[in-house]
């Protein structure tokens, strides 16, 4: 959560970082603010809304500059406004700090500064930190660096901070516990930011800076040192992005060019992994690490969001093909309980940004004992990819939409996978099932094309019900937790309140909700289930409830009971998922965009959770 951006080196600094901010905004976006150091002292800007709003509100300021610092906010402490935007300039002035995270301690540490007689012009806990750093600099006569030092020592909780001094106009140092930081290295120039998005354009040389670090960032110097004060040799990786993949090509939002992106995303997520000529799954991951997870005694998926919804369909895929216990946790709340995890569990980690504070500290306690942790992510190089003992990437690109969804059939198509593999190894699939399930999986990149191709049907279904002021999703099954994903699709981006439910569950509930404005989606496709789940359609009709299905093509029953349907190409029932998921993630934005909400920044929402 919350965007940063910094440069120092030749350019002009204002309009590089307000270009970032714009590509970073799907972290934050209810302020935005940057400071800039020239000739004249340090300047700060900052504003209340968007990035937009920021740049018509500097209109016919001096903007030059050669260093710089950005920032994008998704409010902690403090409501959104003009006074607490960041950055934040220090009491004497001198100093300005951006900040992404939680000073968790920074009650007490301000209390200590009132006493100094300290005063406060917002209500941060940032601004508490770079007064607190100040303070150290003017009683130990010491330089920047060294206060943070001390500084850092003191606060606990999460950040990445930059700062600037207007004593030293070229230099930005920057730390990092807990939220992320990507150092570009230029010719005679250095770019920071939470992610490689607004750097990729100027270099591919990129630095991820670790917890506990520091960076002294010159324009023609990168020093990286610990708590300690030792220096850390920095490992510079090549991003293996390109620009096209962060702009919306084309497309209104990002949401609808990445569903649209899907069946390139899930065969570059399939690529290289599965061979269906050859029957076979290769995933080095999995492969080193066999014998782990084939003797898994439990597994134990962690997740939040979205991610947790692709938990629960590979709880079933897994228990169905591994015979191995599958538990699944919500990762905030795993966290906070006392879990019992033992050597022989394996976690798998799922997660898009791959920086989610819940899901990453939980995944520290539960290495801490003993678990073997494997990660499921997106973003390459990430906090959480980092601390997994193996894993698998999903290939689905950056995702910028606020609202997951090619990251969520990436996790599917990953996940499933790892299940076939597994299962192939430690002998509970028979070969026959594991080819035909091989084959049917080298199929869904075709499969959802065709599902695509006929998105105007659910826009038109989305037209008729987008003024509902509630929405019932039912599942059964694989499908279950795909109506729990088609309920929080609709509330993030249309605003409608909506619950997904088991569909035999609603009897103990929602059904009480029903009448004949009721819009219940049905997630109808032809499988073990679908007598059952037939069942229940008749149940919500006898009721006067505007059903609304998604069925296999061929299905005579269900599409007589609905008042709308939308039918999707056959597959095997445990694959079904990545296919049931894509028109709920169309309804969702059809319905979103017809009442002219911001698909790609909804309302109080932030696409990488970095806070708990
Ligand atoms: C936020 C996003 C969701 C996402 C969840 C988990 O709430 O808005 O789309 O599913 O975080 O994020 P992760 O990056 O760990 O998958």
């Amino acid at each position: 959560m919350c965007g940063i951006v910094g440069y120092t080196g030749p350019r002009q600094a204002y309009p590089l970082i307000i270009k970032g901010l714009k590509r970073l905004e799907y972290r934050g976006y209810d302020s935005s603010g940057v400071a800039l150091l020239n000739g004249t002292g340090l300047k700060v800007f900052k504003k209340k809304g968007r990035v937009t709003d920021l740049e018509e509100a500097v209109i016919g300021k001096n903007l030059e500059a050669n260093i710089g610092i950005g920032h994008t906010r998704w409010a902690t402490h403090g409501e959104p406004s003009d006074r607490n935007a960041h950055p934040h300039s220090s009491a004497s002035g001198k100093l300005a700090i951006i900040h992404n995270g939680i000073i968790e301690n920074y009650a007490q540490i301000k209390q200590e500064l009132v006493k100094k007689g300290y005063s406060f012009t917002s209500d941060t806990d940032t601004e508490v930190l770079l007064n607190f750093i100040e303070d150290i600099q003017k009683n130990n006569s010491c330089t920047l660096e060294e206060a943070l030092r001390i500084a850092l020592k003191r606060v606990s909780g999460a950040y990445c901070i930059l700062l600037i001094d207007q004593d030293d106009p070229t230099t930005i140092v920057a730390a990092r516990k807990g939220s992320p930081l990507v150092i570009g290295i230029g010719k005679g120039e250095h770019f920071l930011a939470s992610d490689a998005s607004p750097i990729i354009e100027y270099t591919k040389e990129v630095v991820y800076v670790n917890d506990y670090e520091l960076a002294i960032v010159k324009p023609d110097e990168l020093i990286l040192k610990n708590l300690g004060n030792e220096k850390v040799t920095p490992y510079i990786t090549k991003l293996d992005m390109e620009l096209a993949a962060i702009e919306k090509g084309g497309y209104d939002h990002f949401m609808i060019k990445e569903i649209f992106e899907q069946p390139s995303t899930i065969y570059d997520c399939l690529r290289g992994r599965l061979d269906a000529e050859a029957g076979a799954i290769r995933m080095s991951g999995i492969e080193k690490n066999i014998e782990q997870l084939k003797n898994a005694n439990r597994i134990m998926i962690i997740a939040c969001g979205t991610s947790w919804h692709a938990g629960l369909v590979a709880e079933y895929i897994i228990e169905e093909l591994c015979r191995i216990p599958v538990e699944v946790e919500y990762a905030s709340e795993f966290r906070y309980r006392n879990p019992i995890v033992n050597k022989g569990d394996v976690i798998i980690a799922i997660s898009q940004s791959g920086e989610t504070a819940d899901t990453l500290v939980a995944l520290e306690k539960a290495k801490e004992n003993g678990a073997f942790i494997f990660g499921i992510v997106n973003v390459v190089g990430s906090s959480i990819a980092r601390i997994s003992h193996a894993g698998a990437y999903t290939h689905a690109g950056p995702e910028i939409g606020v609202a997951s969804t090619k990251a969520f059939t990436g996790q599917l198509a990953v996940l499933f996978m790892v299940a076939l593999k597994i299962a192939q190894e430690k002998g509970t699939i028979s070969t026959e099932r594991f080819n035909n399930l091989v084959n049917e999986l080298s199929e869904i990149p075709e499969k959802v094309d065709a599902i695509l191709k006929n998105a105007e049907e659910v826009k038109k279904i989305a037209e008729v019900y987008k003024n509902a002021s509630d929405f019932l999703f039912l599942g059964r099954g694989y499908n279950f937790p795909v109506a729990l994903e088609g309920a929080l699709k609709l509330k993030e981006i249309s605003y409608i309140h909506a619950e997904g439910y088991p569909a035999a569950e609603m009897k103990h509930g929602p059904i009480a909700l029903v009448d004949d404005t009721l819009p219940v989606v049905f997630i109808a496709t032809k499988d073990t289930y679908h007598e059952k789940i037939v069942s229940n359609m008749q149940e919500i009709k006898a009721r006067r409830g505007k059903i609304i299905s998604i069925v296999t093509e061929g299905d005579e029953v269900s599409p007589g009971l609905s008042d709308h349907y939308f039918s999707i190409p056959p597959a095997d029932e445990l694959i079904a998922p990545i296919l049931t998921v894509i028109p709920l993630q169309l309804l969702s934005y059809y319905v979103g965009t017809a009442k002219g909400i911001d698909v790609d920044k909804p309302r109080n929402l932030a696409k990488s959770v970095t806070v708990e």
